[in-house]
């Protein structure tokens, strides 16, 4: 049977206005949204409306129907003007998820205005995703004496053994360098830039006004790269498509900085929350040296974009079981259609290394992560994991894992710390006074580092404000 079916709907089925849903958003979704996934698809089958933040939508559940919407991309759309509760004006004033999707980038987008981004993006990623150019290798060496040196300043500070978040301390510093290395940024990407972005995907009070801040800084990173090429990203998305305004150019670097920063980084936290909470098969893939396949396992266990973006019908389709009809809005939800592949067949999908790949932490079908993006992601993400293990002979949670707090929000599923008990290798170089001058034993960086470790101090140890674009 084919996952939907088209036609009218009929008079007398359901409209999604009309029905009584209850709020995703609870107490209850942000410790085990698993448990309100299994309680919608015993209540509505594999496709259920919820509310989100005062709006209803359909929440797709299923991995055969999550597939369908994410390939089939004629009848479900991206662009927002598919919106009939938006065209209709019906939408609550200052909807906090607004902001990020009226923000017209490759995302956002359909047809040949999609294709032709991806085929821009492709251009100008592909050179950092071959390690055997230059750009590859200096990036995959940058990604690696980040680690390093972030592990290196947290033997200065707390010494061999002690505590650690490795939220604040490695993973958010790490993925920061990474980005301002990537993008070519003049001056260090501040803190407050991450939590803009956090703000703007997690849907809070302050989403619009920092989907702002975060483009703004953008556009001026664009038209700073336009004046001073260099080898990054942001001068080669230039070079692939000279038609770009700094406009046009920094919404896209927002985008890419939502998935570089924020998504690849919560993969890091969520590998090491797999590996770190004792899941056996993830542990397993670690121990046997496979971090690409730790990577999968974690994936499918907790995607970090949990719930993806929204599509919205372009005609009437039946879905699971419901009407769902032209303009209605559907999210794709990649952690939903993970606990249904695990449950059909679990002893096959946990034994099996090959089936892993079934995940859909990268998406699926046209809007999928591309390809170079990937590679990169997949990069960091083993790099940043794998130096953690290279480096620490112990690391225990100091909470247990149904008492980590995470992130509330819609989309992304991430967690606000990962503190740790650890004990550190001998080989870290250890520092040789008090207070955090001592930082200089660490590894001493050239350069731009130099500038970022810099900045890592004051924004790791608040000794003041990190500048900001
Ligand atoms: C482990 C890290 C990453 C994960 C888990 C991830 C996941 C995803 C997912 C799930 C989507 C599809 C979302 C949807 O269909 O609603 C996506 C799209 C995308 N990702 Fe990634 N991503 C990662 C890393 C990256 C990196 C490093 C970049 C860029 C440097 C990147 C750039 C993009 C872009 C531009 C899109 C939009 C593609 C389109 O709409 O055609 N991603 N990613």
């Amino acid at each position: 049977m084919e996952a939907q079916s088209h036609g009218t709907a009929p008079a007398d089925s359901p409209v999604l206005g009309a029905l009584s849903v209850e709020p995703l958003l609870t107490a209850e979704f942000d410790a085990d949204p698993g448990a309100v996934y299994r309680r919608l698809r015993a209540r509505y089958g594999p496709v259920a409306p919820v509310g989100l933040m005062g709006v209803p939508l359909w929440l797709v559940l299923d991995y055969r129907e999550v597939l369908e919407v994410l390939r089939n991309e004629s009848q479900w759309r991206r662009d927002v003007r598919y919106w009939r509760a938006r065209a209709q004006g019906e939408l609550p004033r200052d909807w906090p998820l607004l902001a990020g999707y009226e923000v017209r980038q490759m995302m956002f987008v359909d047809d040949e205005e999609h294709r032709a981004a991806r085929r821009t993006h492709h251009t100008a990623l592909r050179p950092f995703q071959d390690a055997r150019s230059p750009e590859g290798w200096e990036l995959r060496s940058a990604v690696a004496r980040y680690a390093d040196e972030l592990v290196a300043m947290l033997a200065a500070e707390s010494g061999r053994s002690g505590f650690a978040d490795l939220g604040a301390q490695y993973t958010r510093p790490l993925l920061l360098m990474v980005t301002t290395k990537l993008f070519g940024c003049p001056v260090e990407l501040g803190d407050e830039l991450v939590m803009d972005l956090w703000r703007m995907l997690d849907g809070g009070p302050d989403a619009g006004p920092a989907t702002g801040r975060a483009l703004a800084a953008f556009t001026r990173l664009a038209a700073h790269r336009r004046a001073r090429p260099g080898d990054d990203l942001t001068s080669y998305l230039m070079l692939a498509d000279p038609d770009l305004t700094d406009e046009q150019l920094g919404r896209e670097l927002f985008m890419n900085a939502v998935y570089l920063n924020d998504i690849t980084g919560n993969m890091v936290l969520n590998t090491l929350l797999e590996v770190l909470r004792g899941n056996a098969t993830v542990r397993r893939s670690l121990s046997a040296g496979q971090l690409g396949e730790t990577v999968n396992r974690a994936a499918l266990a907790n995607p970090p974009v949990a719930n993806m973006c929204f599509r919205f019908a372009a005609r009437d389709v039946r879905l699971g079981g419901f009407w769902i009809r032209a303009g209605d809005i559907v999210s794709p939800s990649a952690a939903g259609a993970h606990q249904d592949l695990l449950a059909i067949g679990s002893s096959h999908m946990v034994g099996s290394t090959v089936s892993t790949r079934a995940h859909l932490g990268w998406g699926a079908g046209p809007h999928q992560c591309p390809s170079a993006a990937r590679e990169l992601g997949a990069m960091i993400v083993t790099t940043a994991v794998g130096r953690v293990f290279d480096h620490f002979t112990r690391a225990e949670l100091t909470l247990p894992p149904d008492q980590l707090p995470w992130r509330s929000g819609p989309c992304v599923r991430g967690l606000k710390v990962l503190p740790v008990r650890y004990d550190l290798a001998h080989d870290i170089p250890l520092p040789h006074g008090p207070g955090p001058d001592r930082f200089p034993a660490a590894p001493q960086p050239e350069g731009h580092t130099k500038g970022l470790l810099a900045a890592l101090r004051r924004l790791m140890f608040g000794g003041g404000k990190t500048r900001t674009l």
